[in-house]
């Protein structure tokens, strides 16, 4: 079914809004807690489209787990390299992390299967997960450029290597991290920066022994031991913070709005668009730190303020690497020039994120630059002339950045395709409302 979603100029956020569970954790607690032994009790799990296909997945695996609608989720772990040969193709539907990931988990067992996905992932590079895996043991055969569909065919037997990823991806880290989990020995992966590390905290949760190096050039060494016996664990997901991105950047915006977002996710490895919306002037505080399985957490309280534009550093794109569209929205709306560079990654995203930004930035009377791998952005200095009609193209994060635009806008803003928006962030639209927004389904 599609949905087009149109957002008009929204009234003052204001109250506290409840974000779903992050969707890198709930992914991997799904993941992990099918390899532990015993039964784990996961709440807070996003029940985005996502995270259910790799609930999907896990029990075509032969994984015995239930998830209710409520993000509460019950998994009897098989333990490490106990999954079971599944009888149909594995249909990842949008989720890069969970066909990556999972590719990791498959390559320690020794059966063969055959992965697919939407029309966005069909597209995204799978070779950065097949080169390492293969080097450890694990065979392919996959479509031009190493895509999707592809089948993968395992082993008992991997081979534990040190992999030098060639660029700093945490998805392709985890799913190297997995298969060493399968294999005899030490794994290690070098990353040139450091990328969200949910899987290292969530595997020495569950008892795996591993070793975190920084390295002299900035990257980091990460080495597991592995065959260990992991053992099952309640464990309570934070709220996403990439998913609290949106409200977060509206009410900045929008005048005379004062939000408050309990329990979000805080880890430093995410945390780049707090360090950007302060620079930009933003009167945004984290209330409340504390730890929630293993990881930050805090709630954000956030006011409209006067923003103005900013250089971002391509450094800090690890911390922030899915927060670039909905930060062009902010930059967009703001006094003066933003640049932001380093953004090579956004085109291999659930779209072509550079152009996605660029192209509905432009259509929304937005002055933008696009560079080789950066975005220059003219700020409105206040609510941008809007008025555009935008394709969601596949992409969560693309559909729910123009909303906000328009929200923020003296012209609505029209987002076709908007059903994507269940990947990730399921009940975005009324959320908002609920917190002043008018964005209406047209369709
Ligand atoms: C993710 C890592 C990032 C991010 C994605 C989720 C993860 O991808 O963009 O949305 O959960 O590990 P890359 O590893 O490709 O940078």
């Amino acid at each position: 079914m599609t949905i087009t979603l149109r957002a008009s100029a929204a009234a003052p956020l204001r109250g506290r809004g409840s974000v779903p569970g992050d969707k890198s954790l709930s992914h991997r607690a799904l993941m992990l807690a099918a390899l532990t032994v015993g039964t784990s009790r996961i709440t807070g799990l996003l029940t985005g489209e996502d995270v259910l296909a790799t609930a999907a997945a896990l029990r075509a695996l032969g994984v015995d787990l239930r998830v209710d609608e409520d993000g509460e989720a019950v998994v009897q772990g098989v333990g490490v390299g106990g999954l079971a040969e599944p009888d149909r193709p594995l249909d990842l539907g949008n989720a890069g992390t969970g066909a990556r990931l999972l590719l990791g988990l498959l390559a320690g067992h020794p059966f063969t299967s055959f992965m697919t996905g939407d029309d966005s992932l069909r597209q995204r590079p799978m070779q950065r997960v097949i080169a390492p895996l293969e080097m450890m043991g694990a065979r392919f055969l996959a479509r031009s450029g190493g895509r999707l569909p592809l089948a993968i065919t395992g082993s008992t037997e991997l081979l534990p290597i040190r992999y030098q990823q060639p660029v700093p991806s945490a998805q392709v880290k985890s799913a190297v991290l997995l298969a060493g989990l399968h294999a005899a020995g030490a794994t290690t992966v070098v990353e040139p920066a450091p990328s969200r590390d949910h899987t290292e905290r969530l595997l020495r949760h569950l008892g795996a022994e591993l070793q975190i190096e920084p390295q002299p050039d900035g990257g980091v060494a990460i080495t597991i031991q592995g065959q260990p016996e992991l053992r099952a664990q309640d464990f309570a997901v934070p709220a996403d913070p990439s998913s609290a991105a949106f409200p977060l950047v509206a009410a900045a915006l929008v005048e005379g709005s004062a939000l408050s977002l309990p329990g979000i996710g805080v880890n430093p490895l995410r945390t780049g668009l707090v360090d950007c919306l302060r620079e930009m002037g933003a009167e945004l505080a984290l209330d409340n730190a504390r730890e929630l399985g293993g990881e930050p957490v805090a709630d954000l309280r956030i006011r409209a303020s006067r923003l103005v534009g900013i250089t971002v550093p391509a450094e800090r794109a690890p911390s922030m690497i899915d927060e670039y569209p909905i930060l062009a929205v902010a930059a967009a709306c703001a006094h003066g020039r933003t640049h932001l560079a380093g953004l090579a990654e956004l085109k291999v995203k659930e779209s072509d994120r550079l152009a996605a930004i660029a192209e509905g930035l432009a259509a929304c009377g937005v002055a933008v630059e696009l560079g080789a791998d950066s975005l220059t952005i003219t700020g409105c200095g206040g609510p941008p002339p809007g008025g555009a009609v935008l394709a969601a193209r596949h992409d969560h994060r693309i559909a729910m950045s123009f909303l906000v635009l328009g929200s923020c806008a003296q012209a609505p803003v029209t987002v076709t395709g908007a059903e994507t928006i269940a990947s990730s962030f399921p009940g975005f639209a009324p959320l908002l409302n609920g917190l002043g927004a008018r964005i209406e389904t047209i369709g």
